[in-house]
């Protein structure tokens, strides 16, 4: 399995992916536009034969109040059923993480993540040392509470 930047002809692999392991989807237009903007910051995990597996797609998050500093934010992670517990998730993030300290200065990443996602909590909490920063209640449109974490990229 091979790790490399994510381009627009793996759209349609990425949102495949989407679609087999989360809830939350989106439009394609979504997609595109994390890629036109932030192309150094979504990355695909493939296999022998170029099949997309798993991705994360992330941005920046340039919009923000006058408390706070424009920062990373996971957008979506899933690795396919079969290809989970290789490691991918993690290089996966960890590849968008230096991005965003590198080329856009992020001081920090954001994501949420479902509180009943134990797999996703474990890779954030346990793996990467992120931190839970509040609930949100009702997040998610089935009414379920997010974790809302932070992870701090400052050397
Ligand atoms: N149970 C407990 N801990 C786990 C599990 C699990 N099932 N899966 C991963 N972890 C933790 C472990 O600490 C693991 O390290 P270890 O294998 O050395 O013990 C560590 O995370 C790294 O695991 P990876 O192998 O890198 O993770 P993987 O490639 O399997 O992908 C993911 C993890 C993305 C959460 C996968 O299970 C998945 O696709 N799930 C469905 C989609 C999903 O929930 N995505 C996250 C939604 S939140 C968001 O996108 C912002």
């Amino acid at each position: 399995t091979n790790i490399r930047p994510a381009r627009v002809d793996d759209l349609m692999g990425m949102q495949a992916c989407n679609l087999r392991n989360l809830p939350e989807n989106y439009t394609m237009r979504y997609y595109l536009y994390h890629l036109m903007t932030w192309p150094s910051l979504s990355y695909v995990a493939e296999d022998s034969k170029g099949r997309i597996v798993g991705y994360v797609l992330a941005k920046m998050e340039e919009d923000v109040g006058p408390d706070d500093e424009p920062h990373g934010h996971l957008t979506s992670i899933s690795v396919l059923r079969s290809y989970r517990r290789l490691g991918l998730a993690k290089k996966l993030m960890i590849q968008s993480q230096e991005a965003m300290a590198a080329v856009y200065k992020a001081p920090y990443v954001a994501l949420h993540v479902r509180k009943s996602n134990r797999p996703a909590l474990s890779l954030y909490r346990d793996t990467l040392q992120f931190s839970v920063q509040d609930i949100e209640k009702k997040y998610y449109a089935d009414g379920e509470d997010a974790y809302s974490m932070r992870l701090s990229l400052k050397p």
